[in-house]
């Protein structure tokens, strides 16, 4: 296959776990470690906002001690040298792949360095903690949350994201398991309109049969060589 024309990428934990930070699914993962219901649903933050804070202070913290990888670096090398249209959508809610180089990255499920007030709906960057209830930089109420997608919650941008599947010629994933929709549906999307699918990941993921190819290994090593493949034309 010759150069795609354009092309839509989707990463999920997987390509984060080799900088340090915890996947969601895998034994010890951060779903053993906290119930789902009580830090990532509208529902758990009305029952006790506290926990919800701290989770997410902390998760927001634990950034300064990780790096982006050659996954992450490589994605951004695609950026700068693709010649066609790139869409890059994660499902990460660290900066791992804007420290990486990537300029462009839609964060379908929020990031853990923005603030959502829930008072004026507006976002704020965000580098500090909450769980002291400081003011909307915005409208100034003491009612931000962290702005990240939870159970129940429509994730960022589902517009663009369609529009790009459709368009796509070819559509990979990495690092994700395929057990969260919508994201998880995406494959079947582009691969109804014509696009060549395929997975990079360490196991076999849930959707792993709707890909045309699957490769399996760590993302600091598969990631590198396909965009060197795609790059090479
Ligand atoms: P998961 O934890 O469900 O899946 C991570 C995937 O990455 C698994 O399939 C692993 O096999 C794979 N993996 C692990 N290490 C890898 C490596 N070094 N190289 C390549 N692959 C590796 O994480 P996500 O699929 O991202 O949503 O989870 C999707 C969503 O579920 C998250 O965005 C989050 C979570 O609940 C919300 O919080 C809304």
């Amino acid at each position: 296959m010759g150069q795609p024309s354009s092309i839509v990428i989707l990463t999920g934990a997987g390509i984060s776990a080799e900088s340090g930070i915890d996947t969601f699914r895998s034994a010890g993962g951060l779903w053993e470690q906290h119930r789902v219901e009580d830090v990532a649903t509208p529902e758990g933050f009305a029952r006790n906002p506290n926990l919800v804070l701290n989770f997410y202070d902390m998760r927001r913290a634990a950034l300064a001690n990780v790096a982006p990888n050659p996954a992450h670096e490589a994605l951004a090398r695609l950026e700068r040298e693709f010649r066609g249209d790139l869409l890059l959508v994660t499902q990460n809610v660290d900066d791992l792949h804007e420290r990486g180089g990537s300029a462009r990255v839609l964060h379908m499920h929020g990031e853990l360095k923005s603030a959502l007030c829930t008072s004026c709906e507006m976002r704020s960057p965000w580098l500090g903690t909450m769980i002291e209830r400081p003011a909307c930089p915005v409208c100034r109420a003491p009612t931000l949350r962290p702005d990240v997608v939870w159970f129940g919650e429509m994730p960022y941008e589902m517009g663009r994201i369609y529009q790009a599947l459709e368009a796509c010629d070819l559509f990979v994933s990495i690092g994700t398991s395929g057990a969260v929709y919508p994201a998880a549906g995406f494959v079947q999307e582009a691969r109804a309109n014509g696009a060549r699918t395929l997975e990079l990941n360490l196991e076999r993921s849930e959707g792993s049969r709707f890909f045309h190819e699957t490769r399996l290994g760590a993302a600091s090593v598969l990631v590198p060589e396909w965009v060197e493949e795609v790059l090479a034309g």
